[in-house]
């Protein structure tokens, strides 16, 4: 009996404390959504000045348009993203996640906004294959999936990790490392922006479908998202969005 009372408090206990994902609804009825990103991985989502910007701001900014919703942004740490969602501080999270297993389990993720992968970038231009980070010190940005994957490498002499990929960018330019892995487009733009750098692209390590997020189980925001999505996409609104970052359409084709 005591033993069935201490279940019940602590039931009753978590039911009192666990916040609910916002619904479709609850947010239409509000008429704001919350969504939290990064604001430190150019060009998909940065500051210019004050103003947060970026592929996939602009490409959530025209979904939730198409939502009929006014859009609340929230900038934290990386590692701090799906964590806040998956404790409801926010609704949705769209920070350039690739979509893994592992995350799969914690999030729900809604159909991907675009398609890239993890490149290697160097100095000396002869790190340029996973075979040639062997005995090599590499850079990467703490909880993404470019330390998981530098990680399965063999061979790799240290992989070190950063809060932000910008920081691991900066270890590379100070030669505290010998390479820096992150996203293809974020190593175009940031060898075109800093020619004096010399960064050199070498492989692309893994490709990867990258998308948002809502609170695991949250389907019907997740559709709701999907539907507006897919707008975006056959009114050429995205096209604009991706031709303006990228000169091309990042879309996923399967
Ligand atoms: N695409 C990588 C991943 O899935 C990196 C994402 C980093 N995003 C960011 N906003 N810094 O982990």
């Amino acid at each position: 009996m005591k033993m069935f009372k201490t279940i019940a408090t602590a039931v009753a206990l978590c039911a009192a404390f666990s916040v609910q994902a916002r619904t479709v609804d609850a947010i239409k009825k509000d008429g704001k959504i919350v969504i939290a990103t990064e604001g430190q991985f150019a060009p998909f989502n940065f500051f210019q000045g004050n103003k947060l910007t970026g592929f996939e701001v602009e490409v959530a900014e025209a979904v939730v348009k198409k939502m009929g919703v006014k859009l609340e942004w929230k900038t934290l740490g990386f590692d701090a993203l799906l964590t806040g969602l998956a404790q409801d501080r926010w609704d949705a999270v769209i920070a350039s996640h690739g979509i893994t297993e592992e995350r799969a389990k914690a999030v729900t993720f809604a159909e991907p906004h675009y398609c890239s992968g993890g490149i290697i970038v160097s100095i000396d231009g002869k790190t340029r294959t996973a075979d040639d980070l062997k005995g090599k010190t590499v850079a990467v940005q703490t909880g993404t999936s470019y330390l998981t994957q530098v990680q399965k490498l063999t061979g790799v002499k240290e992989v070190k990790n950063f809060p932000q990929d910008t920081d691991a960018q900066r270890a590379l330019i100070s030669k505290r490392v010998d390479a820096w892995v992150s996203d293809k487009f974020v190593a175009k733009e940031a060898a075109a922006k800093n020619a004096k750098a010399g960064f050199k692209l070498g492989d692309m390590l893994f490709i990867e479908r990258i998308a948002p997020a809502v609170a695991k189980g949250n389907t019907g925001l997740a559709d709701a998202w999907n539907k507006a999505f897919e707008e975006i996409l056959a009114d050429g609104s995205y096209a604009a969005i991706s031709k303006k970052y990228f000169n091309e359409d990042v879309r996923c084709t399967k």
